[in-house]
């Protein structure tokens, strides 16, 4: 299962890619209005810092044309860019055309079984069920990611599941048990995935165990 980030912010890419695991960031227009600068240059500077795929989100929904003329100007920022395009009606005729065109997609804001399934007869490249969305709407998000692992492995569909809206480390363990091609975190889970107080506490006893016999040797000499 692939790891990507869920942030806009390049401070939080930089960091997580120093530890070798980073395959990709997804953004949203909530990440990206966090930032406060101007969207072209915070998609292309996360664009050029990661050595994957990077989901840049179109926002000019008013009409199909208006999302594909958009879509196509955002794939055109890097080799790496991913249009992501809402589960919409217009959004799967927007993401349907940039399709077409050899545009890779992510369709977003996926709540369902029956909606990842238009998701992937439209060729999306990604398909996004939001997890801890449809658990706070008190129903069952890993349930639902289940469903649609199996149903995409019984169809044959090529569509990559990326878990999105995770919430803790188990959500991340629990998506990768599910059979999920990509999960993205938010900064805080993917620095929570990483501690385990049982390493704090052997490395605290490993370092004294080391100084003791540093200066038992120093004793000795
Ligand atoms: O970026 C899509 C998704 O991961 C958002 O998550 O935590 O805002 O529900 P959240």
């Amino acid at each position: 299962m692939r790891l990507f980030l869920d942030t806009a912010s390049i401070e939080e890419i930089r960091e997580i890619n120093r530890w070798g695991v980073l395959s990709g960031v997804t953004t949203n227009p909530t990440l990206v209005a966090r930032e406060h600068g101007d969207p072209d240059a915070v998609w292309k500077e996360i664009l050029s810092e990661v050595d994957g795929d990077v989901s840049l989100e179109v926002t000019d929904l008013s009409t199909p044309s208006a999302m594909v003329e958009q879509g196509r100007r955002l794939a055109a920022m890097g080799p790496n860019a991913v249009v992501k395009v809402p589960m919409t009606p217009d959004g799967l005729e927007t993401g349907k055309l940039l399709t077409k065109d050899g545009i890779r997609i992510n369709v977003t804001l996926v709540f369902s079984p029956a909606q990842a399934i238009l998701a992937a007869e439209i060729g999306a490249y990604i398909v996004s069920p939001f997890l801890g969305r449809i658990d706070d709407a008190a129903s069952d998000g890993m349930h639902a990611l289940r469903q649609i692992c199996e149903i995409y492995e019984v169809q044959g569909y090529e569509t990559n599941v990326l878990a999105a809206s995770l919430r803790h480390p188990m959500h991340v363990v629990d998506a990768a048990l599910a059979g999920a091609d990509i999960a993205t975190l938010p900064y805080d889970v993917f620095t929570k995935l990483v501690k385990h107080p049982l390493t704090d506490v052997g490395l605290q006893s490993f370092s004294a165990d080391w100084q003791r016999l540093q200066e038992e040797l120093k004793g000795g000499a």
